[in-house]
This record gives C-alpha cells, structure tokens and sequence, in this order.
C-alpha cells in the first residue's frame, strides 16, 4: 500500500524550486546576460525613446508614428536580425554614427540631434531586446 509521507512530499515540493533557483542563479553567463540586457535598456531609454516606446512602463514616451520595441520584437520574425542592424536602416542613419566615423557634413539640419554609439552598445540593445521579446 502506497500512502504518501507529508514530510517527504513538503520536502520534495520545496526541494525542486530551490534547486531550480540555485541552478539559475550559478548559471554561468545568466547575470552578464542581465547586465548587458540592463546596459541595452539604459541605452534605449537614452538614445531611442524620443521616438520608439522602449518599455511597457514607458508609454508615455516616443511618438505614434514610430513602432515601439514591443511591437517589433513582438510582431516581426527577423526581429533579432533587424535591431543587430537596426543603425543601417532607415530612417536611423540620418541621426546615427559609431564611435570613430568621420563627422558628418555640417549639411545636416540642426533640428536632428545626433546619436553616437560604440560598436557593444548594439550587442546590449539586442540583449535588451531578446528580454523583452521573453517577457
Ligand atoms: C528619430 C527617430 C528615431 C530614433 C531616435 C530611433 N528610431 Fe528606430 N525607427 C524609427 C522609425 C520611424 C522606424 C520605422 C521605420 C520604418 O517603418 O520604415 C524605426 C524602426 C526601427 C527598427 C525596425 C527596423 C526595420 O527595418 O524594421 C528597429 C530595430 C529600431 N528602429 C531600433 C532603434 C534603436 C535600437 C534606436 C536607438 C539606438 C532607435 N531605433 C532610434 C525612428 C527612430
């Protein structure tokens, strides 16, 4: 006859979520991940959010006509491919350099405020991304 031990069941019940936690917590590369995801939202919310809404808590932010980054990373397959790359479409280009490149011409209108980034900031956006295409 098989009755089940209270004990032994609270035990494995509280045994599996701690283990669980504990792996995800000593995962190697699971808290660089966050970090650099974080440093992609510091720099959306910097660079980014006077056109796209970057966060669900930021509604308020951006404007209509540009798609926020939920959308995109909701609504697009290529999402991943299209913010790895995100600096060659347009319109960013237009507002947009690495660290490095020439200056632009002073051709351009002074009501566009330029956006200078490094190289590992788009490795950051993207991480940003991925965390919110999972949320
Ligand atoms: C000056 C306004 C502006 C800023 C600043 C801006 N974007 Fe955009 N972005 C747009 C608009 C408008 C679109 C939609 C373009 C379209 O649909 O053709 C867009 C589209 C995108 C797309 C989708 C591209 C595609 O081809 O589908 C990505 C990814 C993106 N932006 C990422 C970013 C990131 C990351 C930043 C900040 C580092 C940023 N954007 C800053 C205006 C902006």
């Amino acid at each position: 006859m098989t009755r089940s031990n209270p004990r032994l069941t609270l035990a494995l019940s509280l045994a599996l979520p701690l283990a669980t936690a504990l792996l995800a917590a000593s995962a190697p590369g699971a808290r660089a991940d966050d970090d650099l995801a974080e440093r992609g939202k510091a720099l959306s919310r910097q660079h980014c959010a006077r056109c796209h809404v970057v966060a669900p808590d930021d509604r308020m932010t951006g404007i209509s006509s540009t798609p926020s980054f939920m959308i995109l990373v909701e609504a697009l397959d290529d999402w991943r491919e299209r913010f790895a790359t995100f600096h060659a479409r347009l319109p960013h280009p237009a507002h947009l350099r690495f660290e490095g490149d020439a200056e632009r011409p002073d051709t351009q209108p002074a009501t566009i405020a330029e956006v200078i980034l490094r190289y590992e900031d788009v490795e950051a956006i993207v991480a940003y991304a991925e965390r919110l295409h999972g949320e």
